[in-house]
């Protein structure tokens, strides 16, 4: 098997811990503990056992997940996963064939696309478009469903521009799903950092075959608890849990733990609030600050820390970032390791002074080449 690179992955990891200013990341900036759990709790966290606990995760944190979503579902739809990147993961790995085709949303994370691709599954791309307000335009998905597809998958809110798919095309996907009998697979990460502060509307239970994965590492700012979820019919769970016996067992007993607490509704709110009016004030900094740079065209994103601006330049949005990242140590994110060339990723989910620092150096490197 001809495993193909995971580019966006594999450069955040190599430079991401090494640059002055990291604005590759699509996240808040984390939490502590300390911050989130009462002192109680923090006592009564010394004094756990470390068992594994439930290796589909504990019944109590999985009734949380369903208290997110609607109450048709129960704790058998839902599986508690080492983040949503295992997630997504499952889904492909259960559900895919060599010689299946899925039809897949770009711009996008990516995981799901070259995992697929590695695995010899048919990837058609199709690109939400700018001058759709990063929206599908539903023709371009229908005229790609063939006898051989198998899923469509979807990202919403959207990694990387921050867009929110409409009612509209949210109704259209579900039929055309359904009139191809073919796997749903909605990754929604980035569900509850919306900057209205109003959850937006999942596809989970929209139809038999609808996989919506998630987790505590975006909205939340917990990404070092390494916690995810898959919701899904009682038989998908079913099998992708027979599937995540063999790639990490069980998320750790204390993420389980920990997240069982964050996720009770006031807490849970508190922290999505927390979110919106550090994203807000974020992301007015950085449209203030991009006024002034002819380079970028930033569409203003309604969630996540995350923009996808489109780059003015004659260089390839690899060269920018690379010379970006070299010459003056602030990293963001190529359109082309998103599946989209001529863009580039700002995250802006950093504290503010630090977000501000990064794009002073971005101004310094934009003179250059001006
Ligand atoms: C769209 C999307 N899905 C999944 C992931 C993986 O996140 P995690 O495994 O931390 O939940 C990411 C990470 O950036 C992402 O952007």
């Amino acid at each position: 098997m001809n495993f193909e690179i995971f580019e966006l992955e594999r450069n955040q990891s190599l430079f991401e811990n090494e640059v002055d200013f990291n604005l590759s990341e699509s996240g808040v900036h984390p939490l502590k503990l300390s911050e989130i759990l009462t002192s109680d709790e923090q006592d009564e966290i010394l004094e756990t056992n470390l068992f594994y606990g439930y290796t589909n995760g504990t019944p109590e944190l999985r009734q949380r997940v369903v208290d997110i979503y609607t109450p048709e579902l129960s704790i058998e739809n839902v599986l508690i996963t080492s983040g949503s990147a295992e997630a997504n993961f499952l889904a492909v790995m259960t559900q895919l064939e060599p010689g299946d085709e899925i039809i897949y949303m770009v711009p996008n994370y990516l995981q799901i696309g070259h995992l697929a691709r590695s695995f010899g599954i048919t990837v058609k791309e199709c690109p939400i478009r700018q001058d759709l307000a990063w929206q599908w335009d539903l023709d371009d998905v229908k005229a790609l469903v063939t006898p051989k597809t198998k899923m469509i998958a979807v990202c919403n809110p959207n990694n990387p521009t921050g867009a929110l798919m409409s009612d509209e095309v949210m109704d259209g996907v579900i039929e055309i799903a359904q009139d191809a009998n073919c796997w749903l697979l909605s990754d929604e990460v980035y569900r509850g950092a919306e900057l209205d502060g109003v959850e937006c509307r999942s596809f989970a239970g929209a139809t038999d075959k609808t996989i919506v994965n998630a987790g505590l590492s975006k909205a939340y700012s917990l990404p070092g608890l390494r916690l995810g979820w898959s919701v899904g019919s009682k038989e998908y769970i079913s099998r992708a849990w027979s599937f995540h016996d063999y790639t990490v067992i069980n998320v750790a007993y204390l993420s389980d733990w920990v997240a069982s607490r964050i996720l009770e509704s006031d807490r849970r709110k508190k922290i999505l609030n927390r979110t919106k009016d550090h994203l807000n004030h974020n992301l007015n900094m950085l449209c203030d600050w991009a006024k002034n740079e002819p380079t970028f065209t930033i569409t203003r994103p309604q969630a996540a820390a995350i923009t996808f601006a489109k780059l003015n330049s004659p260089m390839s949005s690899e060269e920018f970032v690379f010379n970006l990242r070299d010459n003056y140590s602030v990293l963001l994110t190529a359109g082309k390791w998103h599946g989209m060339e001529g863009y580039v990723r700002f995250g802006y989910g950093t504290p503010a002074d630090y977000v501000q620092g990064g794009l002073d150096r971005i101004s310094d490197f934009l003179k250059t080449i001006k």
